[in-house]
């Protein structure tokens, strides 16, 4: 289906040219490497593309992370504990917090945050209906923005971040580590965070992840361009551009690029932009991490890592942090529990 037909907008192109997203689209591709925000994928259809990415034969991201929260999940309970808030951190369709929350000990809350209210609306509503002694808060927030928690009903013994899927790879190290910081202080004292970390791995593998046979992943960086066609009257004709994504060894990063076919002028945003044959507008940069390095990095922003889960292949990790208890500051458990 035609993006510009799935997602029916009224085009205000005074408005639209004042909005966050123009802004980013004008600085963006007026930057001598041009680029787009990833986040700037999701719309109605981004978001139907990447669940289709999901379930692709060579995207082993979802499928791997899914068999290690079916296989540790009790065991990520008990480290956990009960009387949790669960605060997840852009919940989507919510699938793998499902099989936790199945397993927790007593959850205080479920507190869903989601840019996409839709989604945000039909998780939290269904969520509610399985766990009916559950006080689910969703919060409509962009994630990676300061944003405030919901008074809650039930006191909690502590508040656990949940952030899987490797997101925290679509981030820089530098985006990571002040990400990381702001999570550190939302968890507060005693907390923990559980995060989903994808790890670097044979590039042929990471090549054909980025570059599926069936041409959806070219779809869902090409539809970036029908966004900004509909949301921001640009005139990019989305055939002109081919999808490009390659692993970048010296930075340990797919990265994602739409590469002009042509020499070509485009209007959006209210501004032209030009192209010369063959200039990229770099989309997005999955960064596959060291586990050590990662687990450094997360250190640094305040975090201790007490247990690590991976996949026999060590492909992907699950790994959950806590935060120094005040009245408990030095004392560190660690136990890692991963296949060897
Ligand atoms: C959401 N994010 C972790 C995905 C990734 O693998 O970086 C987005 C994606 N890009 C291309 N395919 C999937």
């Amino acid at each position: 289906m035609n993006s510009d037909t799935m997602q029916p907008s009224i085009h205000d192109p005074e408005h639209a040219s004042r909005s966050p997203f123009a802004a980013d689209v004008r600085i963006g591709l007026n930057r001598p490497q041009k680029r787009l925000n990833c986040k700037y994928f999701y719309d109605e259809r981004g978001a139907a593309l990447f669940d289709r990415i999901c379930e692709l034969p060579e995207y082993y991201l979802t499928r791997t992370e899914m068999q290690i929260m079916s296989r540790y999940r009790e065991q990520m309970a008990a480290a956990i504990g009960p009387r949790a808030v669960l605060v997840e951190l852009g919940s989507g369709s919510a699938v793998k917090t499902r099989l936790l929350l199945e397993s927790l000990a007593a959850p205080a809350a479920y507190v869903p945050v989601d840019i996409a209210a839709e989604q945000l609306e039909h998780v939290a509503r269904h969520i509610a209906a399985d766990h009916p002694h559950l006080d689910v808060a969703p919060v409509c927030a962009d994630f990676t923005r300061p944003f405030r928690l919901p008074q809650l009903r039930y006191p909690s013994a502590r508040r656990v971040l949940y952030f899987p899927g490797s997101t925290i790879g679509n981030f820089s190290p530098r985006q990571a580590a002040r990400f990381l910081r702001q999570l550190a202080s939302i968890a507060g004292p005693g907390g923990a965070l559980l995060i989903g970390v994808d790890l670097d791995k044979d590039p042929a593998v990471l090549h054909a992840a980025y570059n599926d046979t069936e041409g959806v992943t070219a779809e869902f960086n090409l539809n970036i361009l029908h966004r900004i066609n509909r949301e921001l009257g640009g005139t990019f004709d989305p055939n002109d551009f081919r999808h490009y994504a390659f692993y970048n060894p010296r930075h340990g990063r797919v990265e994602m690029h739409l590469v002009s076919r042509r020499e070509q002028s485009v209007q959006a945003a209210g501004t032209h932009f030009r192209f010369r044959a063959g200039e990229s507008i770099f989309t997005e940069s999955s960064y596959k991490h060291d586990l050590n390095a990662f687990v450094s990095l997360a250190d640094a922003a305040g975090f201790t890592l007490t247990h690590v889960w991976t996949d026999p292949r060590r492909w992907f990790s699950v790994q959950l942090y806590s935060t120094a208890s005040p009245a408990d500051p030095g004392s560190v458990h660690h136990a890692e529990t991963a296949e060897r």
